[in-house]
């Protein structure tokens, strides 16, 4: 009997000619497996198609409520945009992917994992980095890093070997997408300066042809985690769904971005992700009113730092485990609701309301009933004044440059 391996399988062209190829290449049994995390899809036909390719046995794990649960409102609590822009779509379902991939080779006696991914992007680091993580000794195999095939060498190794060859081969796009996004690489993209072809959109209406009248959403979270909309409790995965309909029928969450790979290539991506950009909008626009300026302050860090981790691969790191606590502790009181407004294109946080709001309109109003005692302030400047005029007596500028010695253009009496 063969050993065998469990490949993480996606029904696309490069997974299915894996599972030819690691039986000619190193005589192992595929076990494909299939993992949901919303990527919209026929499964049982995905299914069917790895056993007659011949592998051996064909799983589908249904993991949107594990994605959602454990990565995506984790990463949302978090406020993790990468470089600012990307919500880590991909890059939050590969750590899941690995899991299961070890739970199912541990189950199955399987000596080794494989995935789909090629040499030069990120996912080959998310998948090997965090398979070894949860299990130092499987053996990892990366066929489409190790064949060297181009795309129309594969193409021909699936005609030669009975393989469908999937529509989606013919598009010059490389696809990936789940719940929290969609991404879109290659053919023209792969010039920053064109702009992305409407072809490559299939969440999002173009911001033009969306809808002419706004449409408003209110968003109600608890501890940080958003659990209605409009007033009505909904399940994660519903809720996320519900928000990519509605975000992108009115064209919200395009992204375009140069975006830095880890392994040191810059590259531009496309991404759609609706639920997203209106859900971190509105759970910042929630941290605003109920987290202190300090502690934002100190989560802006912690995001950009938790960003830079996930997508990395880095997931199952000490470090993830340490700032995982401490953002977790800052939700605490992160509960309440944003209310929204999306509009061609554009996502506006228009309200906020919350139980622990730390706004106060007391000491915020301009009309009466103002109580702020304006009468402590001069103390308070006086104070916070001291170091820059003690400074100013001994120190007085005397450079011809920068922002202490800025000078104001000499003024005359009479003009000429
Ligand atoms: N650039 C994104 C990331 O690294 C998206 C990658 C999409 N992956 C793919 N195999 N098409 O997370």
């Amino acid at each position: 009997m063969s050993d065998k391996v469990v490949l993480a399988y996606s029904g696309g062209l490069d997974t299915s000619v894996a599972i030819r190829w690691l039986k000619e290449r190193y005589d192992l049994d595929v076990i494909a497996l299939n993992v949901d995390v919303g990527n919209e899809r026929d499964f049982s036909a995905v299914r069917q198609k790895a056993l007659d390719i011949g592998a051996v046995k064909a799983l589908v794990t249904d993991a949107k409520e594990l994605f959602v649960n454990y990565f995506v409102f984790p990463a949302l609590q978090a406020d993790a945009l990468y470089e600012g822009q990307y919500p880590l779509a991909t890059a939050l379902a590969r750590p899941l992917m690995a899991k299961l991939l070890v739970d199912t080779a541990l189950e199955e006696g399987a000596s080794a994992v494989a995935h789909g991914c090629t040499g030069k992007g990120n996912d080959q680091v998310r998948f090997e980095v965090s398979i070894s993580a949860l299990a130092p000794s499987l053996k990892i195999i990366a066929p489409a890093r190790e064949w060297g095939m181009t795309r129309e060498e594969s193409i021909n190794y699936a005609q030669r070997y009975g393989i469908p060859v999937p529509a989606t081969a013919a598009s010059p796009y490389s696809i990936d997408e789940n719940l929290w996004g969609r991404s879109i690489e290659c053919g023209v993209l792969e010039d920053p300066w064109v702009e992305p072809p409407e072809e490559v959109f299939a969440w999002t209406n173009s911001p033009g042809d969306a809808p002419n009248v706004p449409g408003y959403v209110e968003i109600g979270f608890e501890q940080g985690i958003p659990v209605t909309i409009d007033g009505q409790e909904m399940d994660g995965v519903s809720l996320i769904q519900r928000v990519n309909e509605l975000a992108g029928k009115h064209g919200v969450g395009r992204i375009d971005l140069l975006e830095n790979r880890l392994v040191g290539i810059k590259s531009r991506e496309i991404y759609e992700a609706p639920a997203a950009t209106v859900l971190l909008q509105a759970h910042q626009a929630l941290e605003a009113m109920t987290l202190s300026k300090n502690q934002l302050r100190f989560k802006q860090k912690v995001a950009v730092e938790c960003a830079d981790l996930i997508y990395n691969g880095l997931w199952f790191s000490s470090l993830h485990q340490d700032l995982a606590a401490y953002i977790k502790s800052s939700q605490r009181y992160v509960t309440g609701t944003v209310r929204l407004k999306l509009f061609k294109g554009g996502c506006q946080v228009v309200g906020r309301k919350s139980p622990k709001s730390l706004y106060s309109y007391g000491l915020a109003t301009y009309d009466k009933g103002d109580e702020f005692d304006q009468s402590a302030s001069p103390g308070f400047i006086h104070i916070w004044g001291l170091p820059l005029r003690t400074q100013a007596q001994v120190q007085p500028p005397t450079q011809d440059e920068g922002p202490l010695s800025i000078m104001a253009p000499k003024k005359t009496e009479e003009d000429n």
